[in-house]
């Protein structure tokens, strides 16, 4: 297991749609790992494979509630089959540096996909795990949360955060 390096806005391969995984080898159980190690580590809730990099089907998360054991959940090819109700709850991304909104999801969702074995499996979850699920399924298809918010809130963050770029990179110089 490895921590990789976690992907940040703007790199290309956030927008990019995350390919169905048809063969599930070491190769993608070794990625699961390393996303688990990568989430936990950052600390976030969910990981998708974008923001390692890899634009497969594969997300980690875990909301489970603080001092209790860790959850950890592995979809792969996950896929929203049934939604219900409304929530809005503040996000942030692990992507998406210094940038947190109020964003507007379902409040309950169901999820078909593959556990990391390859054995199907129906996710029925409600709430701050249904919230997960929506925010890193988007990533698979390369939607990130600075789709979710007005225009105006967008090209604001936009800005600032291209300052920040500038600072790091006059830093690195
Ligand atoms: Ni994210």
């Amino acid at each position: 297991m490895a921590i990789r390096d976690i992907i940040t806005y703007p790199h290309p391969v956030l927008r990019q749609v995350a390919e169905s995984v048809t063969n599930l080898d070491g190769k993608i159980q070794a990625l699961i790992d390393d996303m688990a190690e990568t989430m936990y580590s950052a600390p976030g809730v969910g990981l998708a494979a974008n923001q390692v990099g890899v634009p497969v089907q594969v997300i980690v998360m875990d909301a489970s509630e603080k001092d209790r054991p860790r959850e950890l959940i592995a979809v792969i090819n996950p896929l929203i089959v049934a939604c219900e109700g409304k929530i809005v709850n503040e996000e942030g991304c692990l992507s998406l540096i210094d940038f947190r909104a109020d964003i507007g999801r379902y409040k309950r969702v169901t999820v078909k996909g593959l556990d990391r074995n390859g054995t199907p499996i129906e996710l029925d979850k409600e709430g701050l795990p249904a919230v997960v699920l929506q925010h890193e399924i988007d990533h698979l298809n390369g939607i990130l949360l600075i789709d979710r918010v007005s225009r105006l809130k967008r090209e604001l963050y936009i800005r600032r955060l291209k300052k920040v770029l500038m600072k790091q990179a006059s830093r690195t110089r």
